[in-house]
């Protein structure tokens, strides 16, 4: 069996800079969001949900236990945000390689009213083969963003079926017990947010 070459064989080394340079920040940014007192702060983050996943099964949090976990909440009809960091969270699993697998990605819906469990599925899908997509009721999906302090609100529309979702772009690392490990920014990179991954998952 051919060996896979080093996926940083072929990577100039300003891009190894700007990937350590990324890292740094990236670690700054986590201290800072989890620091202790902070509104969202400390290993708090996290907690109970009852969700339906994309293929109609019944979870809660429970469910997920013994994994690490990428989770990111968001909305399918949203137009450039959503895309964009699901697709970085795409790309830092595969450039885990195999600590990858291990690895869940999720994405949970602020916006139940259009993301059934069906429209669910093929938004996932377009993103990462093993990508969990998870919807509910309102209620539902009120408990899961409380218990990720994530905010999110409709704006208003003249258009009922066309409107748009305000809400907050955090990707949050989860360890096996459902707690925090670490949170991500917006924009970050997924060269950076793999590298951060892999010292998690090291336990560093
Ligand atoms: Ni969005």
């Amino acid at each position: 069996m051919a060996e896979r070459p080093a996926p940083t064989s072929a990577r100039p080394p300003w891009a190894t800079i700007v990937v350590v340079i990324a890292a740094v920040l990236l670690a700054a940014f986590a201290a800072w969001y989890m620091r202790p007192g902070a509104a969202g702060g400390g290993g708090e983050l996290g907690g109970a949900f009852s969700l339906t996943d994309q293929d109609g099964k019944a979870v809660t949090n429970d469910t997920y236990k013994g994994k690490w976990r990428l989770v990111y909440f968001g909305y399918a009809f949203c137009p450039d945000v959503c895309p964009t960091e699901l697709q970085t969270v795409a790309e830092a699993v595969e450039a885990l390689g195999a600590d990858g697998a291990q690895l869940l990605p999720m994405f949970i819906t602020v916006d139940p009213a259009r993301d059934t469990v069906a429209r669910l599925k093929d938004y996932v899908g377009l993103f990462h083969p093993r990508m969990v997509g998870l919807t509910g009721t309102e209620a539902q999906v009120i408990q899961a963003a409380r218990a990720y302090r994530v905010y999110y609100a409709k704006q208003p529309s003249a258009d009922p079926d066309g409107y748009l979702m305000d809400h907050s772009s955090f990707t949050y690392l989860m360890k096996p017990d459902g707690t925090l490990s670490t949170v991500f920014p917006a924009q970050t990179d997924p060269d950076a947010m793999a590298a951060a991954i892999r010292q998690a998952l090291a336990g560093k």
